[in-house]
């Protein structure tokens, strides 16, 4: 264990299914926390993720379209009766779902890309709300009760490659609100974050970039290599702790030196 406050938090984890957001729930699990273990398409998957989150705690499947609000509603309410509440909100679900350049993009590509990365986050976030701002806390001595972390990416300060300028909009969106949202919830002892995370060896680059261009982002990158599921995991795991307990409104970029800025 790392972080000793953790121990015992209700965490739920969307898209923990596979890539960053399963290594970010068993991350939680050592910490001892009980871990909502959410799904969309790949139950078996989510399934896998609970087996190992169940060698250290316990959790829960959940499933949800993110992009549903009525699906969302009731996934939040089946994790907080399940757990007796909600301590940590990491939105981890998002997609770039297709490549498609500005000048043959489709409003529905558009559209879904954004209802997928930035409503998702509306939807998820909302519906926890109550739960969070009811929740103990875990740090002495300031007003802080729960945290709420979103993962968009460096596209998001890139403006991203090769038809992923679409998604590229969406995750500035979740950077952005992640400030909106830290000012607005702070009065409720509630943190908002983010980690905008580089080019990390997931599902998702497996179905959108072919290995040649895995080669290459790796020799761009200065710390010579390409991220891990775990990478993004452990920055996760420190924004939630007491760590990060004067932390809020702020995003972290994990990408190895990819893209720095003053
Ligand atoms: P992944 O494909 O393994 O995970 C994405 C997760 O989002 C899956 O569990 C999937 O089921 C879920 N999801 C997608 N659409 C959904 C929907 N409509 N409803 C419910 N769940 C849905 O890929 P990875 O890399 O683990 O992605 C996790 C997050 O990190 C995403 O938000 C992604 O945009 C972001 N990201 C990933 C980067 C990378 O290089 N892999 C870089 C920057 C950001």
């Amino acid at each position: 264990m790392i972080y000793e406050d953790l121990e015992g938090k209700k965490v739920l984890v969307t898209g923990s299914s596979s890539g960053i957001g399963s290594a970010t729930a068993v991350l939680f699990s050592r910490q001892g926390c009980f871990v909502g273990v959410h799904y969309f398409r790949t139950k078996d998957g989510a399934e896998k993720t609970l087996e190992q989150v169940k060698k250290n705690t316990d959790g829960l499947l959940l499933y949800a379209d993110v992009r549903d609000e009525k699906q969302v509603d009731e996934m939040v309410e089946q994790f907080a009766r399940g757990a007796g509440g909600i301590d940590i909100l990491i939105n981890n679900a998002g997609s770039l779902i297709d490549r498609q350049p500005f000048e043959t993009a489709t409003v529905d590509y558009h559209d879904d890309v954004y209802a997928t990365n930035v409503r998702s986050i509306l939807l998820v976030t909302r519906s926890a709300l109550p739960y969070l701002k009811k929740s103990k806390g875990n740090i002495v001595n300031t007003p802080v009760r729960s945290v709420c972390i979103h993962i968009g990416s460096v596209a998001g300060h890139t403006g991203g490659g090769n038809g992923s300028g679409i998604y590229a909009g969406a995750k500035a969106a979740v950077a952005t609100e992640t400030i909106s949202m830290a000012g607005e919830f702070a009065p409720y002892g509630i943190r908002v974050n983010s980690v905008l995370p580089g080019f990390i060896e997931t599902r998702f680059h497996e179905r959108f970039s072919p290995p040649q261009r895995w080669k290459e982002i790796a020799e761009q990158t200065p710390l010579g290599r390409n991220g891990t599921a775990e990478d993004i995991a452990k920055v996760v795991l420190f924004l939630a702790s007491e760590a990060a307990g004067f932390i809020t409104g702020e995003y972290i970029a994990v990408n190895g030196g990819l893209y720095m800025r003053a």
